[in-house]
């Protein structure tokens, strides 16, 4: 191993001819040919991918640097690195993605799950553990990967987790994801459009989605990795972003039991808007809003008020926006 550190900004050239490529010659002519095309953070994508060919762990390669590399092992490395130069999300070349305590497995067929998200799941879980009950029963609207229906049951006091999708595509991913961690007995998978997923009678304590909320002139300036591969579905909410969100508030109370909580993750800026139509309805208590650790405003979570409060004529929201700002 080298006493020095990579300089990997350093320019470097392949080889000489008949001189193997090492590791760390090959990270670093790999990381500038990407820099090269203007491809933003790729250090530890190249490392990622490198790794993978080689089915080492990302960091033993700081260990095997000057390690030759064979013929095969080159051979099944040039194709990763040309998917990234086409701008392939990193995610979909390994074919997985982490998501809090999972591993998931991911593809063009689903979202690439993001760390917003994981906080959306832990607003969820603290405030159903505060409830201190279990067997609990929620619905994940438009699961995508399954990132949050599956974590909610790995981690949360729930009985089962339903998890519904538009995109029959989606749900074979997270239910292969489900199978993978065991956990295909507690969630189910239901196909169709928000809510008529659902069973008619159906009542669950938590509604939870991280719906597409995305507009149409947004769409255009978002990053290659996005526009060219995640799914369309997944992204887009029409011209202003909010059709998916307004039909999410304007039917959770027709399945939430008094009491039950809507947990939305919303794009940043949407959250007043969000928050004045959740207020402008009946039957729920003052929203509140959480921050993303960026301090955006990226999640709201309101409480179906129980049907005593309601007849008590509490409606009056006084208490305005609640915000976490920890
Ligand atoms: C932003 S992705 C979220 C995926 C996953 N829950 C996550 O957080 O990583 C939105 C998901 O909603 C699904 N979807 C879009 N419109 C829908 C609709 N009208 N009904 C049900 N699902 C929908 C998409 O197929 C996609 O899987």
């Amino acid at each position: 191993m080298n006493d020095t550190p990579p300089r990997f900004s350093e320019p470097v050239d392949p080889p000489p001819a008949g001189t193997p490529w090492t590791v760390l010659r090959l990270l670093r002519w790999s990381t500038q040919y990407l820099e090269a095309k203007e491809i933003p953070g790729v250090r530890i994508d190249v490392e990622h991918l490198l790794a993978h060919a080689l089915e080492l762990r990302r960091l033993d390669l700081y260990l095997h640097f000057d390690r030759p590399l064979t013929e095969g092992e080159l051979e099944v490395f040039k194709p990763l690195l040309l998917e990234r130069a086409e701008r392939r999300p990193l995610q979909y070349i390994l074919g997985r993605a982490a998501f809090r305590e999972l591993e998931l497995v991911v593809d063009e067929r689903v979202l690439i799950p993001r760390p917003e998200t994981e906080e959306l799941v832990e607003a969820v879980l603290s405030r159903t553990r505060e409830w201190g009950r279990e067997a609990l029963e929620a619905v994940d609207i438009g699961t995508g990967s399954g990132a949050i229906a599956l974590s909610l049951a790995q981690e949360g006091p729930f009985r089962r987790v339903t998890a519904t999708d538009r995109s029959l595509d989606a749900l074979q991913v997270a239910r292969e994801n489900a199978m993978r961690h065991g956990l295909e007995g507690r969630v189910r998978f239901l196909e169709g459009d928000l809510y008529e997923a659902l069973p008619p009678e159906e009542r669950v304590d938590v509604v939870v989605s991280n719906p597409p909320y995305v507009s149409r002139g947004e769409m255009r300036g978002l990053p290659p990795e996005i526009r060219l591969w995640e799914p369309h579905l997944a992204l887009e909410a029409g011209e202003d972003g909010f059709t998916v969100l307004h039909r999410l508030v304007d039917g959770a109370s027709g399945v939430l039991r008094p009491g039950g909580i809507l947990a939305l993750e919303i794009g940043s800026g949407q959250a007043q808007a969000i928050v004045e139509r959740i207020r402008s309805r009946e039957g729920w208590e003052a929203p509140v809003v959480l921050r993303d650790l960026s301090g955006r405003d990226r999640i709201i979570l309101a409480t179906r008020r129980r049907v005593e409060e309601a007849v008590g004529g509490s409606h009056g929201d006084t208490s305005g926006i609640e915000r976490r700002t920890d």
